[in-house]
């Protein structure tokens, strides 16, 4: 048996296994069986009211667990499957309350990695995964991340390198009269409206925050994140860090710079975002100040993850 046949295996027994997709780790569970999907809550700390996102193989595998596909739907789906889009979409009957908190719809994506889409295939099940991070914190962009999280809490981790997109998919809600953009995500919001239109963004609600995909703080490192332009000197014997699309004019002030590309492309500075996150964190900073990106193209997610991330939402 190779690698992917003993995970497949695993899934089909219960168990837990983190694989690679294009976008982020995730950790999945058989998404048909309530206890392994249980575990998952469990092992991750996450509350039990965030819903999480099952990963199909195909557009066959989909129409099993979803209701209803709305035209606009169909139309993302050609496009953005396999890839990094997340539909909301009316649940059918066989999806178990616990992957989607018993809200009516579920999320549902087909991911754009060989390893993943050959261990749904090889072990004939949906697998409900969110990223293989304790909840509240980084998302893992390599099989390392996630070893350093879990460990052996976990029954395998699938070793496809590190991701290709580096931030987790968008998703966009079907459930209102028009589509609703849940999370910025890889696959970026002008393309989207290029094919259905003007998609509306959710606004955070305050008075809500347990809504699915509002929570505030998250993606975050243990050490303080702010996020914005700098005004004014910082105080002295402070330990700073830098994380920055470009080189800074002035390097001066901080202990450690993480430039998340060399050239200002906001892809690449995606691929690499939650690794440079994660470095900044092992140094021992007293702060890291993160510098908002271009809001356009993967830029949008990476100011949404930065601004959840940051200890103060708006510094
Ligand atoms: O790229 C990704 O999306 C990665 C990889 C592993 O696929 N997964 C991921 O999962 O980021 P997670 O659990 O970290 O984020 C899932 C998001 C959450 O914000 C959750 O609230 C939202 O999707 N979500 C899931 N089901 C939902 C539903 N039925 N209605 C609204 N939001 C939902
Ligand atoms: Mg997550």
């Amino acid at each position: 048996m190779n690698e992917i046949q003993k995970a497949a295996q695993l899934i089909q027994e219960g168990g837990l296994v983190a694989f690679p997709t294009e976008t982020v780790y995730g950790l999945g569970a058989d998404a048909l069986n309530p206890y392994a999907v249980a575990e998952i809550f469990e092992v991750k700390n996450r509350p039990t009211f965030d819903p999480l996102i099952v990963h199909v193989a195909d557009m066959r595998q989909a129409e099993i667990l979803v209701a209803k596909f709305p035209d606009k739907a169909l139309r993302l789906i050609e496009k953005f499957w396999p890839g990094p889009l997340t539909l909301v979409l009316p649940k059918s009957s066989l999806v178990p309350d616990i992957v989607t908190s018993s809200l009516p719809t579920v999320a549902i994506r087909v991911p754009d990695h060989p390893m993943a889409l050959e261990l749904i295939r090889e072990s004939g099940r949906p697998i409900a995964a969110p990223s293989a991070n304790l909840f509240g914190q980084v998302s893992p962009t390599t099989a390392e991340h996630v070893r350093k999280t879990f460990g052996n809490k976990i029954g395998m981790i699938l070793d496809g390198g590190p991701c290709a997109i580096g931030v987790e998919s968008t998703v966009v809600s079907f459930i209102g009269k028009e589509p609703l953009l849940l999370r910025p995500g890889g696959a970026p919001l002008e393309e989207i409206e290029a094919l259905i239109g003007l998609v509306s963004v959710q606004v955070k609600s305050l008075d809500k925050p347990s809504a699915p995909g509002q929570l505030e703080s998250h993606y975050a490192p243990k050490t303080p994140l702010f996020f914005g332009v700098p005004l004014g000197s910082f105080p002295i014997g402070k330990k700073a860090g830098l994380l920055a699309l470009e080189k800074p004019l002035n390097p001066a002030p901080y202990a450690v710079i993480e430039v998340l590309s060399d050239h200002g492309d906001l892809r690449e500075a995606a691929a690499n975002l939650f690794a440079a996150m994660r470095r900044l964190d092992e140094k021992n900073l007293d702060f890291i100040w993160a510098l908002p990106v271009p809001d356009q193209g993967l830029g949008r997610a990476i100011n949404d993850r930065l601004a959840k991330a940051s200890t103060k939402a708006n510094y």
